[in-house]
């Protein structure tokens, strides 16, 4: 089967600092780099450095080729990435601080002028069993969801960054949610009642992760593998990739859960967001090593 993925491409401009600055400070930035980002991006590698097929559907401005280059070098499909020469690429402020944590500005570009015509014209190839990866970061994720679904496909729909409106469109068309502990907050908060989904996918960090299969009642539970991590970007992306990656190839959800939580694990230990998403190998050989 293959993983389709509507997503976000960023630049990631990223500012270590000592601590993140309070609103009216300014702080010097103790290391800046740059790399490869956007929740869409990053799950496209996690699923294809898992081993899935994978093709990125989404959009960049014409400079900035080593973007694309990057990814095809890591194994994603490229064919269905637009330049739009009216558009830049999209980009990410992320700060991270002492701890690990970090604060993210975005600047959507081109991530939101995507195509919605010629995504259709895409998806209407899709296959059953196939699976369609959407977060919050372009344009076109219901229209995309509802053909993807039409057509027997998995939805699985990261709602971040979160938006409540957003959440409630596209929900009848997904199949898994993910969301992390603090989207579930706001989830529940803003809606009641049953989840018109299958799954629901939450991740907590430190405190590990959860799938709850809203269909059968049933919750299965993962603990998080201690690291001492040096950059949480993109880590909740890495999970939501492997976690679809495991599933597309026929794993069960226990270890879907554990490679997934396995690949964050090794992916928060390294700097970056995209770039410091481990091969399938790495995260096999960091699981021979850990307890059953
Ligand atoms: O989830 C992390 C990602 O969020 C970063 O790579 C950044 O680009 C933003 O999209």
């Amino acid at each position: 089967m293959a993983i389709w993925n509507l997503g976000s491409i960023n630049i990631d401009h990223v500012y270590r600092m000592q601590s993140l600055p309070r609103p009216g400070e300014t702080l010097a930035a103790l290391d800046f780099s740059m790399g490869l980002g956007g929740k869409g991006a990053n799950q496209s590698i996690a699923t294809a450095r898992a081993g899935a097929v994978t093709h990125h559907l989404g959009a960049l401005g014409t400079t900035d080729d080593w973007v694309v280059e990057r990814l095809a070098a890591a194994g994603v499909g490229t064919d269905h990435i637009a330049r739009l020469a009216d558009q830049v690429t999209g980009h990410a402020i992320i700060l991270v601080d002492a701890d690990a944590e970090n604060a993210i500005v975005i600047h959507p570009g081109a991530n939101r002028a995507i195509d919605e015509d010629a995504l259709a014209g895409t998806l209407a190839t899709i296959d059953h069993g196939d699976t369609l990866l959407i977060q919050n970061e372009t344009n076109g994720q219901v229209a995309a969801a509802q053909a993807a679904q039409s057509r027997g496909a998995r939805v699985v729909y990261s709602a971040a960054p979160f938006d409540l409106d957003a959440v409630r469109a596209i929900l009848p068309h997904v199949s898994i949610l993910a969301v992390n502990a603090g989207e579930a907050e706001q989830l529940f908060a803003g809606i009641h009642g049953d989840l018109p989904v299958q799954g629901l996918l939450i991740t907590k960090g430190a405190e590990g992760a959860e799938y709850r299969d809203l269909h059968t009642d049933q919750t299965c539970r993962q603990l998080s593998f201690k690291v001492e991590p040096v950059d949480t970007t993109g880590a909740g992306d890495t999970f939501a990739g492997f976690f679809a990656a495991a599933l597309d190839e026929g794993q069960d959800v226990a270890k879907a859960l554990r490679l997934a939580s396995a690949a964050a694990a090794l992916q928060v230990t390294r700097p970056g967001a995209g770039d410091a998403i481990p091969s399938r190998a790495e995260v096999e050989a960091f699981l021979a090593d850990q307890p059953i």
